[in-house]
């Protein structure tokens, strides 16, 4: 079983609720326990049930955010991007000699949050993403320039309880996230347009949904159990000339590798004119 000194998670939103939850499911040995904060008191009441959490509600607790992270020797701070600054000046003089910083904020280099916080303490960042919730995620973790491999292995410990991970250097996280961060969005927007077409074929609503989520979790359990490449799936079900190619051939005429290219460049160009305001 992994260990991790005490952890402190600074926000239990939809992110934040859902890290805590893969902890808590894990196998993953918190000496010291979790402790939580957040501003909404019903999200700390309704989370901190749990023997293995403290929670430290924001709302009537000004000082909730500073006694949460003392003595932790891992904070994670998941509150949304515009948030961060002020937590990170408001908790700096708080944090112990050794604490890793784990942030989840979406566009917020480590640089900047270093120029916050004492030289001490090491900051990693990290992109998680959606199926987290289910334990089936997908994390990208950047070291900042004071992180060592003791930091990088503890949020690796912390986002494989929810899912799998991948280490990058910081300046692969923007392309990080147009494939994985964004990902998720991009498979439920090809299964809506899927599910569409199962309409205009005659299946009802019900029947469409049936279809096509079915086949889409199909499909990646195959791919997932058989170990084989997509292409060679995809060969063994094609038979030439017959019902599938046909289709394929229409999919391939629209270019759906050249769409999918210029969509993930295009969330990596606007990552950067969001980090340069
Ligand atoms: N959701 C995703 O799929 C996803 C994926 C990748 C990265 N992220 C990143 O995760 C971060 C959190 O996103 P989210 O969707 O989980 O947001 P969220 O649901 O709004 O959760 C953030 C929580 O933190 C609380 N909070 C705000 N300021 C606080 C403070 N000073 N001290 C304690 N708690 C505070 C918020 O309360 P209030 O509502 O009162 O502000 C809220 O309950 C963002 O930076 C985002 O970029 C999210």
């Amino acid at each position: 079983m992994t260990s991790l000194p005490a952890v402190a998670l600074l926000g239990v939103g939809a992110m934040g609720g859902s890290i805590l939850q893969g902890l808590l499911e894990s196998q993953v040995d918190i000496r010291g326990g979790i402790r939580i904060s957040d501003q909404w008191s019903q999200r700390v009441t309704g989370l901190s049930r749990h023997p293995n959490v403290v929670g430290y509600d924001g709302s009537i607790d000004p000082a909730a955010n500073r006694r949460a992270v003392e003595g932790a020797g891992i904070v994670i701070v998941a509150v949304k991007p515009h948030q961060l600054r002020d937590l990170l000046v408001e908790i700096a003089d708080s944090l112990d000699e050794g604490t890793t910083l784990v942030s989840i904020a979406a566009g917020v280099p480590t640089s900047l949050m270093e120029e916050h916080l004492p030289s001490h303490v090491a900051v990693v960042r990290v992109m998680p993403n959606s199926p987290a919730r289910v334990r089936s995620g997908v994390t990208g973790i950047a070291a900042g320039s004071r992180a060592g491999e003791r930091d990088l292995d503890r949020a690796r410990t912390l986002f494989e309880a929810v899912g799998e991970v991948l280490v990058v250097a910081e300046d692969r996280i923007d392309a990080l996230t147009s494939i994985s961060g964004s990902g998720p969005a991009y498979v439920f927007h090809f299964i809506e347009r899927f599910t569409e077409a199962a309409r205009a074929r005659g299946f009802s609503d019900d029947e469409a949904r049936l279809l096509v989520e079915g086949t889409v979790r199909g499909a990646v359990d195959l791919l997932t159990a058989t170990g084989e490449t997509p292409a060679a799936l995809r060969v063994q079900v094609t038979s030439p000339g017959g019902t599938t190619q046909a289709a394929l051939e229409v999919l391939d005429a629209a270019d759906l590798g050249a769409t999918l290219d210029a969509a993930t460049l295009s969330a990596v160009v606007r990552a950067g004119e969001l980090a340069a305001g």
